[in-house]
């Protein structure tokens, strides 16, 4: 059950290089995307067990930062409750805040990365009016979100950025979820207009957002080509998100490949997590969407206008993040929908095998870094004992 009251936010990230300061405050918005997934505790249970997290003293590769073993602990306050950590998104964000690359340093107090959900110490929390009157969630909950400070045992989270994990879930599968399946969702339906039927060609499509992306264009009836930088990867999408047709967008004349599988019609929607889209306008089709997704290349890309009018086409952005502030209601809408997909089975988060533990957070970020990964790449913080990790035995 999705209450109104309950909403989480988006992420980001990427090598920007050529990434000024205008643009840092979009991706640190975004940063605040990684997921989490926690379990609400005994509310009456405030004894804890050493605090362990990725406590950023100094700017550093994430490879570089020790995991604190005897860390603070988080504290609850009027909008915060404190949550158990099981599983934690890797976003290549968090490099950029370990290591300083964005002006981020008031927020860096201690950790890379967001996530979370509730746990324990209601006693503190029930003297908040807001939380009390809102909070609908009970000790033993299993609840997704994001908050800044989730590569640790622990975390405070504000109550709005949550959401109840669904059943059928796992808490690996849970934290790859908050930014990257409502992005994809909102892109392909919200700015894309899909229609069943339509071509879509997902570019990264083994990625998170990408791979993300393909099950939901299939799952809402279009035919789907996936575009991955290796052979690998060409079958990663096909095998995990059931794409129609791959192509590996490294080789030289790809578009054409495209156009010979859309039988010259070109894409209806394309979906561009890279800064592809100059090229990948070779193989649009008449009144098709290119939608601008993010930046995983390292350069913000630049496009000449003729393109748009020659092509007669719409080129149109997404931007997650800023939707629960410009959209309310198009925010909750679109989680309404999504985990109705996601509780159907009708879409199934796909996480990266190499699940790395707290001690290896840095690990993790520089596979990320390296192009190695697929799917999303996760965090595991305590192991899963919950049913949806058992029925998957
Ligand atoms: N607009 C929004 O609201 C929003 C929300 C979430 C994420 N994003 C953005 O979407 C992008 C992708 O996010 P993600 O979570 O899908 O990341 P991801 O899982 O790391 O996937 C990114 C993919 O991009 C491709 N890629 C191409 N050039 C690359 C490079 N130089 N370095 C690394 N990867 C490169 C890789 O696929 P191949 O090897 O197949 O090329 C890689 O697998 C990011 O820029 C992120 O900030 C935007």
């Amino acid at each position: 059950m999705i209450y109104d009251d309950d909403l989480p936010h988006p992420a980001s990230r990427r090598p920007f290089n050529d990434i000024k300061e205008s643009h840092a405050m979009i991706f640190c918005l975004l940063s605040f995307t990684t997921v989490i997934s926690l379990i609400i505790s005994n509310l009456s249970d405030t004894s804890f067990s050493s605090m362990r997290a990725l406590v950023v003293t100094k700017y550093a590769h994430p490879t570089q930062i020790p995991l604190d073993k005897d860390a603070p602990e988080p504290k609850p306050s009027s909008d915060r409750v404190i949550v158990e950590v099981y599983s934690a998104g890797l976003n290549f964000f968090d490099v950029y805040l370990t290591s300083s690359r964005v002006l981020l340093s008031s927020l860096l107090l201690s950790i890379a990365s967001v996530a979370q959900t509730f746990v324990s110490t209601m006693k503190q929390i029930s003297n908040s009016a807001a939380v009390s009157l809102h909070l609908r969630r009970r000790p033993g909950d299993r609840v997704f979100g994001f908050s800044q400070g989730a590569y640790a045992d622990r975390v405070a989270a504000n109550w709005k950025q949550m959401l109840p994990l669904p059943r059928n879930m796992t808490y690996d599968q849970g934290a790859g979820l908050h930014i990257t399946w409502p992005t994809s969702y909102e892109a392909l339906v919200g700015r894309g207009e899909l229609k069943p039927g339509d071509w879509v060609l997902v570019i990264a499509a083994a990625g998170g957002v990408g791979l993300a992306a393909v099950q939901l264009a299939k799952a809402l009836g279009a035919k789907v080509i996936g575009a991955a930088g290796s052979p690998e990867k060409m079958e990663i999408c096909k095998r995990y998100g059931g794409a129609d047709f791959a192509v590996n967008y490294t080789t030289p004349d790809w578009q054409k490949e495209v156009r010979a599988i859309t039988n010259g019609h070109g894409a209806d929607i394309i979906y561009d997590p890279v800064g592809r889209i100059r090229d990948s306008l070779k193989c649009i089709a008449w009144k098709g969407r290119a939608i601008v997704v993010g930046f995983a290349g390292g350069q913000i890309e630049k496009l000449p206008l003729n393109l748009v009018l020659l092509k007669n086409i719409a080129v149109t952005g997404i931007f997650w993040g800023a939707y629960d502030v410009f959209e309310p209601e198009r925010y909750h809408t679109v989680w309404r929908e999504l985990l109705q997909m996601i509780e159907s089975g009708r879409v199934k988060p796909i996480v990266y095998p190499e699940v790395f533990d707290l001690e290896h957070v840095g690990d993790g970020l520089r596979a990320i870094e390296e192009r190695r990964t697929w799917g999303k790449a996760v965090v595991r913080v305590r192991p899963d004992d919950s049913e949806a990790a058992r029925a998957k035995l």
